[in-house]
């Protein structure tokens, strides 16, 4: 028997992003409407950069941009130049003095032969920036060119969030400015700073500095995955690490000239070991030995919802207000066991004497009375979907994350809700495919595809509920992710899925385009920027068994740059290996199978996982 198969992929060009065969132009995230023109704007030494607007962000942003990309042009202030932008030829310019109406973080990008137009206010000038770097193919040093065409463009959701936990590991903040980086380029606008937790407090706090003194160092950390006691294998080395106040000031500063608001959070009344073993008044038995978490899961020492607790929250969340401007503050609220509660002779009468019902009455005590303290000072508190139990608190958001059933409950009370839900592909810390050649991970699953398809707004809901799904957020937990590289790797492509599950309209959405044409050239663009990223297994090919005695395969990279290196004779394909540069064809002699295995190296040497697929003619 004769079958031949023919594995055809989208061709990928070699251009910029792919633009040239993506309706898209090769950005991420699709924007609302693209019309694509022929020919090219040419950016050379000659060409006039004008802003009407030199103190905006995004004037800044390109001054700095040209600076590091080795272009000479200067920033020029349209409004004193004696011309009007418009007369100008050979000029790219950002404007925010334009005719009609653009919707809120919306703008429009007019890409002619002879200027470039960026028409936006504020963060809409800053993301017309944003598309348009993505559009720029350097050509040589102070010379580009951009694809002509139209697009215009706003978020589908205001909140676009990305989460990092730094207490489980503790991340630097050069490497926290480059997550912001980012995320900037992909047009998300907060950054979740999970700063403290049971196994390390990360955020420096004047008035109690054994939060940082002691809560920050842990004395050994879980080896392996997680075996939910404390028998397991542990490192016995000290792990620690803290941001001063300093620091943070600085970071929020950097954030902020990147539209970036910073969401910091606060865990309570569980996850909360660190600071217990810092200050053991907070806990519901003060006598007992504690200390800093080294094992991950969850702890069941909590604090206690004394008055002494009460001030010291206070007096802690009154320095976050005063170094995170932002109005959002989330205090956590997940994961917190009873069990002390419960023992405790003091919760058990503050339970009676406030005619609570119960253990989680108490916990909407406690949520209550630390909104009534955020709220006083103009704040919001956000908090995840637990702290619906036991009764929300009046003006508190919430932040779905198992599943959407909370998000949709506090919809329904009419709250607003960022949904996060682990079960959509929103936890990067799940592992991308079920490969065993995954780096261990919590466990889960969540591939680039699946991330992709999420959509947040409940169908289950009405209109005016609709209204209160204000965003979407993924969640990187680091109890595995002890490494920036690792963080990295985690991080990308899945970020790029979230930014158009975020961004874009769902008419825009579309999975094939998204993975086929537009990732190769964003992760060769990624990685010339000095990301890590997980690199995509070859197309065309699967782990699979495929019948028949007669081959044709195509074999496609998914990086624009990278290598297809493939071997059929049983050996792990490395460089050394067959490199794949045409269609193969591959004939099995009767009664026998082959087994093509492939693997994608980068320009950097970044490798993917090996597909195995076997070609088999042996009649059975
Ligand atoms: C969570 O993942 N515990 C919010």
């Amino acid at each position: 028997m004769r079958a031949i198969i023919l594995v055809v992929f989208l061709a990928l060009t070699t251009s910029c992003l792919a633009q040239d065969n993506d309706p898209n132009m090769g950005i991420i995230p699709a924007p609302s409407s693209v019309k694509k023109a022929k020919g090219k704007f040419m950016i050379t030494p000659e060409t006039s950069f004008l802003v009407d607007a030199p103190t905006q962000k995004a004037a800044i942003f390109l001054t700095n941009y040209l600076k590091k990309n080795g272009y000479n042009n200067t920033v020029v202030n349209a409004n004193t130049m004696g011309r009007k932008p418009a007369d100008v030829k050979n000029a790219l310019m950002l404007l925010t003095n334009f005719k009609g109406n653009i919707p809120e973080e919306g703008y429009e990008l007019k890409i002619s032969g002879d200027q470039v137009v960026i028409n936006g206010k504020g963060p809409g000038l800053f993301y017309g920036l944003q598309t348009l770097l993505q559009l720029i193919k350097e050509e040589k040093r102070g010379y580009a060119s951009v694809p002509c065409g139209v697009i215009t463009d706003a978020p589908r959701f205001a909140y676009r969030g990305m989460h990092l936990d730094v207490s489980r590991h503790f991340f630097s903040v050069d490497f926290i400015k480059k997550y912001i980086d980012v995320m900037a380029m992909y047009k998300l606008n907060n950054f979740h700073w999970h700063l403290t937790d049971d196994q390390g407090w990360r955020i420096e706090i004047k008035k109690y500095p054994k939060l940082t003194k002691v809560g920050s160092i842990r004395a050994q950390s879980k080896v392996g995955g997680y075996s939910g006691n404390n028998d397991g294998l542990f490192d016995n080395t000290s792990y620690s690490g803290f941001y001063t106040q300093d620091e943070i000031r600085e970071v929020v500063n950097y954030a902020a000239e990147r539209y970036i608001n910073i969401v910091p959070e606060i865990e309570m009344p569980g996850h909360s070991m660190a600071a217990i073993a810092a200050y053991p008044i907070l806990s519901c038995d003060p006598s007992k030995p504690y200390k800093v978490g080294e094992n991950w899961g969850v702890y069941t020492d909590v604090y206690c919802p004394t008055d002494t607790t009460f001030r010291i929250l206070s007096d802690i969340l009154d320095e976050v207000m005063d170094l995170f401007p932002g109005k959002l503050i989330h205090i956590g609220g997940d994961e917190c066991p009873k069990d002390a509660w419960k023992k405790s002779a003091f919760c058990q009468r503050l339970i009676a004497d406030s005619a609570l019902r119960d253990e989680n009455g108490l916990q909407s005590y406690f949520i209550r009375r630390i909104e009534r303290h955020l709220n006083a000072s103009g704040r919001k508190m956000i908090g995840w979907d637990e702290i619906l139990e036991g009764g929300l608190a009046p003006n508190a958001d919430v932040m779905s994350w198992r599943g959407e059933e909370g998000g949709i409950a506090a919809a329904q009370l009419g709250h607003d809700v960022v949904m996060t839900p682990g079960s959509a592909g929103m936890y990067f810390d799940h592992a991308q495919s079920k490969s065993n050649q995954e780096p261990l991970s919590i466990g889960g699953f969540a591939s680039l595809a699946h991330t992709y398809a999420y959509d947040p707004v409940p169908a289950s809901l009405t209109p005016d509920q609709q209204k209160h799904i204000i965003g979407v957020q993924a969640n990187l937990w680091t109890e595995y992710i002890a490494t920036p590289a690792k963080a990295e790797y985690m991080l990308l492509p899945r970020m790029l899925a979230l930014a158009e599950v975020a961004w874009s309209p769902l008419s825009a959405k579309n999975f094939n385009e998204f993975s086929a044409r537009r990732i190769p050239g964003h992760l060769a663009m990624l990685e010339s920027k000095g990301y890590n990223y997980r690199v995509p297994e070859v197309m065309g090919t699967s782990d699979t068994t495929l019948k028949g005695s007669d081959f044709k395969l195509e074999l496609v990279a998914p990086v624009e740059g990278a290598k297809v290196y493939y071997t059929i004779d049983g050996y792990t394909p490395r460089e050394t290996d067959l490199w794949y540069t045409e269609p193969l064809r591959i004939t099995v002699p009767a009664g026998k199978a082959i087994e093509l295995q492939s693997i994608i190296i980068t320009p950097a040497g970044k490798r993917s996982n090996i597909t195995k697929m076997t070609l088999d003619n042996s009649g059975k």
